[in-house]
């Protein structure tokens, strides 16, 4: 798999995803007039509610095209590859600027297009997938997209990293949804207006890990894709794509069924999330079902023991 992380001239390491949010929508206010009182990005539902928060401290969000859309907000939900071709075929590539979220993906392939470069402009967010401190990454074609960007992340101010990290760090101890999670977060979260430049032995770090973290992914989704193709379950991908996603979305027949069957997976300790998935995988068209998600970082004895139980379930 083509790694892109590797490439400077297109790809730049910053602290995280959101602050990727921030540095490109400075690039689109001062190169490419974009209005933030005026124009708008199209954002689709069910993704993280800071990811949100994020975007509208830079720009008016909205889950539908209007005539102000200027940007429309790509995102590979769980790291799924959106049907990039039906969404081209629907729009005047000309009119927008495409925003590839690659958050929940280390890369992969759907069809010819290599994700993460499919927008102008993609953003990453490592730190999704490595127990580590905040790190993402932005990608582009355009170079003075990648100069404005490293220039806005080697000015930053190193204190307010660790600020950010202290914040994180506080909240490692805090009550579950109590006032000072809150608080903590909260002070965390402002602070990703930020960017801030990671350190080079993280990016180490992730270099040295992420082939092999993207090959259990990827082997991860081959198993998952052979044990329950029989069962029609992941009627929303059966192709032979590869990629690296951060979760596998099941979707049974009712919602009946997703409950009893994620009531015998917490039995045995291993319960899945449960999160709206767009079948459709086209954020113009969408069709979301609940589904429950298999982390495809899991050990091969988990992941086992969760597919034995949801087929022993589907046989009875
Ligand atoms: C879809 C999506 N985009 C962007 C981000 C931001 O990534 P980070 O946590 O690195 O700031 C997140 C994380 O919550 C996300 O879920």
């Amino acid at each position: 798999m083509k790694l892109i992380y590797n490439n400077s001239k297109k790809f730049n390491f910053i602290s995280s995803g959101k602050s990727s949010i921030k540095v490109i929508f400075d690039y689109l206010k001062e190169k490419k007039n974009i209005n933030p009182k005026f124009d708008e990005a199209f954002v689709p539902k069910f993704m993280g509610n800071w990811v949100y928060s994020q975007l509208n401290q830079v720009i008016c969000t909205s889950p539908v095209l209007t005539k102000n859309t200027k940007i429309i907000y790509l995102y590979h939900q769980f790291g799924i590859p959106q049907k990039i071709d039906e969404i081209l075929n629907h729009i005047d590539r000309k009119k927008f600027i495409i925003i590839e979220d690659s958050a929940h993906c280390l890369g992969g392939k759907y069809k010819e297009y290599n994700l993460g470069t499919i927008g102008d402009y993609a953003l990453f967010s490592f730190s999704k997938f490595f127990n580590f401190s905040m790190l993402g990454g932005l990608y582009s074609k355009e170079s003075s997209f990648i100069k404005f960007s490293k220039v806005k992340i080697n000015n930053s101010k190193t204190f307010i990293y660790f600020l950010t990290n202290f914040f994180h760090f506080i909240n490692f101890f805090c009550k579950k949804n109590s006032i000072y999670e809150e608080l903590a977060m909260s002070l965390a979260y402002s602070l990703y207006n930020f960017s801030f430049k990671p350190k080079q032995n993280l990016i180490k770090l992730l270099k040295k890990k992420i082939q092999k973290e993207i090959n259990l992914r990827i082997d991860n989704l081959k198993f998952v894709r052979n044990e329950l193709r029989p069962y029609d379950l992941l009627n929303y991908d059966l192709s032979n794509d590869l990629y690296a996603p951060w979760a596998i979305p099941i979707i049974f027949n009712s919602n009946k069924q997703t409950n009893e069957i994620n009531g015998k997976l917490r039995d045995f300790n291993i319960e899945m999330k449960v999160m709206n998935f767009d079948i459709n995988r086209n954020l113009l068209n969408t069709n979301y079902k609940k589904s429950l998600l298999i982390d495809t970082s899991v050990k091969k004895l988990v992941l086992e023991k969760q597919i034995n139980t949801i087929k022993k379930y589907l046989k009875k």
